[in-house]
């Protein structure tokens, strides 16, 4: 073995990748811009100044500008060097040996993860992405015929197109409820929930945030709502893991799914399932390979026995929580929701004529802005933003705009500058 591919060598090289120090190289790294790199540090975020530091932690280049954290996030340079290089090492020694530090990040992961969502660690798994953790639910719950379920029909195919297939082969039935299309109160979006409920409802599954409109649901009103008459509730966190500040117990659900290669900035297939220990036993396994156990008691051991999988990304999620942590959950919460909110505000004066499909109260929404320009198709302007502007977006469900901690108010300017030339 190389000496620089020892595991202690390699902890120190990383280590100092992620603390930015590379004072033992001889070159300094340069960012984006040119410049030399700057190391995360603790400021004021109520100046623009700190923003625009924690913007110099992603590889974007002034010419580009990511508008899309709904659908795929850069990651800082911490965790994209950590990723890269472990696949580097993993390329020299794909040994048992080497790749024991793997299972002990894993673990690690877990147990961050789980901390940071307020679970226990044996309720987290890991997985490749949000859909895998629907699919486990999904496939592994006791459903039968007359039983019902209760879906949103904003989910996202992942939650609703699995549960038809899976209640065309089983036969339960499934109830889709529809929102106000413009909700003015949270009462709007919860009733059509609680009123769903039957004594043969068995569970609710729903997006937090919906993707196609970018309405936020009450969660914790719907899940607290849901026990109290016996039924399960899935949540989709695709839109909320890393954005909106999460206790999953406060929240009261009982299973709960996310990537972390969305707003948790994260490494690329990768993600996370909760499902709460008073449930364990009610899922099935979809999945299993070498190394599983019957006597699994985690949600990890019992659920996430994959097979082999590309271990560079999961090992890097350790480092991707410390990176929000340091940035603060509540505090990426509020500036995300500022940015969204100035966002709503920017296009409403200076292009009056969009129409919002997102609510425009705050409260009703998070993250993610959709709106339409008459005359104009969603996907005709995506592709100008982007051929133009250097602006990536989405077309769903309109014009889709999700920024993120790694944008300024600066961004949402010069954005708005571009959308107004094209509504023009
Ligand atoms: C609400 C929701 N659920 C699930 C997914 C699927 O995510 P992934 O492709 O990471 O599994 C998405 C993707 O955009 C989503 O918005």
């Amino acid at each position: 073995m190389k000496e620089s591919s020892t595991p202690n060598n390699r902890r120190k090289f990383l280590q100092q990748l992620l603390t930015g120090s590379m004072a033992t190289l001889a070159m300094p790294m340069l960012g984006a811009s040119g410049e030399p790199r700057q190391s995360l540090v603790a400021g004021d975020a109520s100046d623009e100044r700190y923003w625009e530091m924690v913007k110099k932690q992603f590889a974007v280049p002034p010419k580009l500008m990511m508008m899309n954290a709904a659908n795929l996030c850069p990651s800082p340079y911490s965790i994209n060097e950590l990723v890269t290089e472990t696949l580097q090492h993993l390329g020299q020694d794909v040994s048992f040996q080497y790749r024991h530090q793997f299972a002990d990040k894993r673990g690690m992961a877990i147990e961050k993860m789980s901390q940071f969502v307020g679970v226990g660690k044996e309720e987290i798994g890991i997985v490749r992405n949000t859909t895998e953790g629907n699919s486990i639910i999904v496939n592994g719950l006791d459903l039968k015929a007359g039983d019902e379920i209760i879906l949103w029909d904003q989910n996202h195919a992942s939650n609703n197109i699995a549960w038809e297939q899976r209640a065309r082969r089983y036969g339960f039935t499934i109830k889709k409820i529809t929102v106000p299309a413009s909700p003015q109160s949270v009462e709007e979006l919860l009733t059509p929930f609680t009123k769903a409920i039957t004594p043969k409802t068995r569970l609710i599954s729903f997006s937090h945030v919906s993707n196609t409109s970018g309405i936020a649901l009450p969660a914790k009103e719907i899940c607290r709502y849901a026990r109290t008459k016996n039924v399960l509730t899935l949540v989709d966190g695709a839109q909320s893991l890393g954005m909106i500040d999460l206790n999953l117990k406060d929240m009261g659900c009982d299973f709960y799914t996310a990537s972390t290669h969305k707003w948790l900035l994260g490494p690329y297939e990768n993600g996370v399932v909760y499902i709460s220990r008073e449930q364990l036993d009610k899922i099935w396994p979809t999945v299993i390979s070498a190394g599983w156990k019957d006597t699994g008691k985690t949600v990890d051991e019992k659920l996430c026995v994959l097979g082999q999988r590309n271990e560079t990304t999961p090992f890097a999620l350790p480092e991707t929580i410390d990176f929000q942590l340091s940035v603060g959950k509540k505090v990426i919460e509020e500036r995300v929701r500022k940015l969204t909110a100035y966002l709503k505000d920017q296009i409403r004066t200076k292009i009056p004529q969009a129409t919002f499909v997102s609510p425009l109260p705050a409260e009703l929404s998070a993250g993610i802005v959709i709106f339409n320009l008459p005359g104009k198709t969603p996907a005709e302007t995506y592709q100008k933003l982007y051929d133009v502007y250097g602006i990536a977006c989405a077309a769903t469900g309109g014009i889709r705009l999700s920024p993120h901690i790694y944008n300024t108010l600066e961004d949402i300017d010069r954005l708005v500058t571009a959308l107004g030339s094209l509504a023009a």
